[in-house]
């Protein structure tokens, strides 16, 4: 082996979360740390040697020097080739379709998704398979046990390969080839949608505002929505990727993309705004006057899947994860195709996704996808919204109005307790927990609780089994809460409270959420005292 061996010990604090191994940048910077996990990766998959993977991360602070120890140490361990985006860039869905399109075995990416970059932010370190997919829940078990055995890795001794230019070199035996981290996920794009249709819609004046919050999205969305599709120069604003993201906050939610908000319900807002996160996956969608939920995007897409070309045949089937709002489940029973519900984690639809059984998913936090890739896609799920637009010719609201007088609204919020000192919040759920069998039959929020359980899941493709994976509470009247531990903070615990409720129309679908729900939010602090229990009287983030 043309390098050396380096002797190491298990390092605590290395179990990947719901998105790989998710840690302040700090952490990731100390000795072995990084060169750790990825060898418990190369262990945890049966080693690299003669493979090909794919690598890229959304160009955080750290993202260029962590990918130079990862390519030193997949040649160190006999890797046949790695597939590189141009800087060590790539979007996440846009790695999840070099992983697809390549026939790879696999790739790394490195990103803390929507959470704060820099040196005082966080870094993270995700392993996708062959199927271009979060790896499985078996397959971090493996790496996880990895680290926990490790004793040594493999670093090859070597110079910084540059990762500027396009083209094949040579890294010991490895090749490493440096491809334009845009085209193939532009080009896959325009397989999907009605391009012809949106750069009409564009041509005849609709404006658009797409925010990249100065992450990785901002070329992509340069390449396809202003030079490709034709939006007006300047629609991409924080287009520029930056090492912490402009000091910003790239999470696509109504709190840190305040200033998209803003814009869209300001005078002179455009017709049509969206947000994406540091890595891509995520989008947030916005029409004049109008910010659509995460559960609501998804039901009007599946409603309207038709309308894009490449659905035009219709969904095979959805899927949601469980805290995601029921709104899809009412499109689905309209469509008669199954709805399938699984954990939080993008991870547990790439069964389903596989074997074909569902087409759409998405996630409450902020993620929609298809089976195009294997990950969710924020600048996909935009160009879907701006082919549907292009086709009702309707308006963000009027669709919205339209969606609800025919499926009712599934009122919905999230309210997120971060930091939280992790035994308050392991007591939050403990004692909800222990009631939870008393509970049916009995009241809250002046509502009868009809079900109350821990959600399990039982992989219908594969028949692996997933425990614990949130507190559920539902009402007879078709309200629910939910409360569940955050599976990708990194500084103690952040606690989720999931709130639903249903109205079926035709009255009372104009609400403000927060007040619509308002009996729900009582109700969650009567049964989950988290005021009592965490000293915490209001939640930091609400989506
Ligand atoms: C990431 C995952 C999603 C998940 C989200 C929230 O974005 O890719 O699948 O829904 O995190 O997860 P959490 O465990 O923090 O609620
Ligand atoms: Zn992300």
């Amino acid at each position: 082996m043309p390098g050396h061996i380096v002797q190491t010990a298990p390092i605590p604090g290395q179990k990947p979360g719901t998105s790989g191994l998710r840690k302040t940048t700090r952490e990731f910077q100390a000795p072995h740390f990084l060169e750790n996990y990825v060898q418990a990766i190369w262990n945890g998959i049966g080693g690299v040697a003669g493979k090909t993977l794919v690598l890229g991360g959304d160009g955080r602070y750290f993202n260029a020097e962590a990918a130079q120890v990862v390519l030193r140490m997949a040649a160190a361990s006999g890797a046949a080739r790695v597939i590189v985006g141009q800087g060590a860039l790539l979007s996440t869905p846009a790695a999840s379709h070099l992983i697809r399109k390549r026939g790879t075995d696999g790739g790394i990416i490195l990103s803390a998704s929507h959470n704060p970059g820099g040196p005082e932010g966080d870094f993270g370190v995700k392993y996708n398979g062959p199927n271009g997919g979060p790896a499985t829940e078996e397959v971090t078990d493996r790496i996880f046990a990895a680290t926990q055995a490790i004793t040594d890795y493999a670093m090859l001794d070597a110079q910084d390969v540059d990762l500027s230019t396009l083209g094949e070199t040579r890294l010991g035996q490895m090749v490493v080839e440096v491809v334009d981290p845009v085209a193939d996920y532009a080009a896959l794009m325009a397989e999907i949608f009605d391009f012809e249709a949106i750069r009409a819609l564009l041509a005849r004046g609709f404006r658009l505002h797409f925010d990249a919050m100065h992450a990785i999205t901002g070329p992509y969305a340069k390449a396809i929505l202003e030079d490709t599709l034709g939006a007006a120069p300047g629609s991409v604003v924080n287009g520029t990727p930056s090492p912490d993201f402009g000091g910003g906050h790239p999470d696509p939610n109504p709190i840190w993309a305040k200033e998209l908000v803003d814009r869209m319900m300001g005078p002179d807002a455009p017709d049509f705004g969206a947000a994406s996160d540091g890595d891509g996956d995520r989008n947030m969608i916005m029409g004049r006057g109008i910010y659509v939920t995460p559960s609501d995007s998804l039901a009007v897409l599946a409603a309207n899947a038709t309308r894009v070309p490449a659905y035009a045949d219709g969904l095979a089937g959805v899927a949601r994860s469980m805290p995601t709002s029921r709104a899809l489940d009412r499109v689905a029973e309209a469509l008669s195709i199954d709805c399938y519900e699984t954990p939080t984690g993008w991870k547990f639809f790439g069964n389903l996704l596989d074997a074909g059984r569902a087409t759409l998913c998405g996630e409450e936090s902020a993620g929609t996808g298809s089976d195009h890739v294997r990950e969710k896609d924020g600048l996909w799920a935009v160009l879907f919204w701006l082919n549907i637009l292009a086709d009702s010719r309707a308006s963000v609201a009027d669709l919205m109005a339209d969606h609800w007088a025919r499926f009712g609204r599934h009122y919905y919020s999230r309210h997120d307790y971060e930091a939280v000192d992790t035994a308050a919040a392991k007591g939050v759920m403990d004692a909800l927990r222990a009631r939870l069998a008393d509970l049916p039959g009995t009241t809250a929020a002046g509502r009868q609780i009809a079900f109350a359980d821990e959600f399990s899941y039982d992989d219908p493709v594969d028949g692996s089994h997933s425990a614990g994976q949130g507190l559920r509470v539902g009402f007879t009247d078709g309200a629910r809460l939910v409360i569940r531990l955050s599976g990708t903070g990194t500084v103690g615990a952040t606690l989720r409270v999931y709130l639903e409720a249903f109205v079926p129309g035709p009255e009372g679908l104009d609400r403000d959420p927060q007040e619509a729900l308002a009996p729900m939010i009582a109700a969650a602090e009567a049964l989950a005292e988290i005021a009592t229990r965490t000293g915490r009287t209001a939640p930091d983030v609400i989506t």
